[in-house]
């Protein structure tokens, strides 16, 4: 018998145990004992990355059977294959800190359907051409390699370790859009100004897909949150920043335009200065009214009916 167990620890002492556990960089594992808000922070984190890993498949997928050759049917059928397979890995993540609250993966599907649960801004979008199915693979992955590699050395394991063959495999992705990209700025004139078309229409989603700068703007405390419990080091802001800093060079090498023509480095203040997308936009969007959100909704509640007998022939209703 040990110590605890004879004294066992006051609430204090465990959430002080806790923080001092991540502050010594050691990762917490799904059966240790938890904070509620550490816990709540990572189920709306973890899920929605899931579930905008399953949703994010959807604009791709509607290229795989126009994809222009065979090679790049073939590409963008793994991409689709390996976003999905993130979904699941994500998911099962989120199952882990879900067990104790009495709820499993129909929950985290019924929240979907219902629009508690947002999925990215930039998967409710439209992808008319082929430069888009490109831009998507080459920036919007781009965007989210930024994003998860700031949480590889997230506090809760089970996240980290999952985070590292998903990062592993975005890179491959960004490679893919990197070539199409490549294939059409090297071609036809036409080519050139399907890929501006496509770089415009997803410009302000790109910005968007940070989230709103700080919490002293939004007023709101999640991304404080993350920092506090060591999920995640850079803010919204200085992911953005990163983001200019790697792809405006490389942008502007293609030979295309940005959209946005405020946009500058400020020397002095050492960041970029660009004008702000539409916040209002972003909320409407994420709030499932984007151009594409209900429609793409539809086809994830067909396809989630339609796979209902493999769930139930299996035993296993929590098998999405
Ligand atoms: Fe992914
Ligand atoms: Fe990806």
């Amino acid at each position: 018998m040990s110590f605890v167990d004879v004294y066992p620890l006051s609430e204090e002492e465990k959430l002080q145990q806790f923080i001092d556990r991540i502050n010594n960089g050691e990762k917490i594992e799904a059966d240790d004992w938890m904070p509620d808000e550490y816990r709540m922070v990572l189920i709306k984190l973890i899920s929605m990355h899931g579930i905008s890993e399953i949703m994010g498949a959807l604009p791709e997928k509607e290229w795989v059977p126009k994809a222009p050759s065979l090679r790049k049917k073939l590409g963008i059928m793994a991409k689709v294959q390996d976003e999905m397979g993130h979904g699941q890995l994500l998911l099962r993540v989120v199952e882990d800190l879900l067990e104790p609250l009495g709820k499993n993966r129909e929950h985290i599907m019924a929240d979907l359907f219902s629009g508690d649960l947002k999925f990215h801004n930039v998967f409710h979008m439209e992808a008319p051409t082929w430069a888009d199915a490109g831009m998507i693979a080459w920036l919007v992955d781009g965007a989210a390699i930024m994003t998860q590699t700031n949480m590889l050395q997230a506090s809760y394991g089970p996240y980290a370790r999952a985070l590292q063959r998903i990062c592993a495999e975005e890179v491959f992705h960004a490679q893919h859009g990197e070539s199409i990209i490549m294939a059409l700025a090297e071609g036809t004139e036409q080519q050139r100004q399907m890929l501006q078309d496509s770089l415009d229409r997803w410009w302000d989603s790109l910005l968007m897909f940070f989230g709103p700068a700080t919490a002293q703007t939004t007023g709101s405390s999640k991304q404080d949150l993350t920092i506090k419990y060591k999920i995640r080091t850079k803010t919204n802001e200085q992911l953005r920043q990163d983001f200019f800093t790697k792809y405006v060079p490389r942008v502007l090498a293609l030979g295309l335009k940005l959209p946005d023509e405020t946009m500058h480095f400020d020397e002095s203040k050492g960041e970029w200065i660009y004008r702000q997308p539409d916040w209002n936009e972003f909320k409407k969007i994420i709030s499932n009214n984007g151009p594409k959100s209900q429609s793409r909704l539809k086809l994830r509640i067909t396809a989630y009916e339609n796979n209902r007998w493999v769930r139930e022939a299996l035993g296993q209703k929590d098998i999405s």
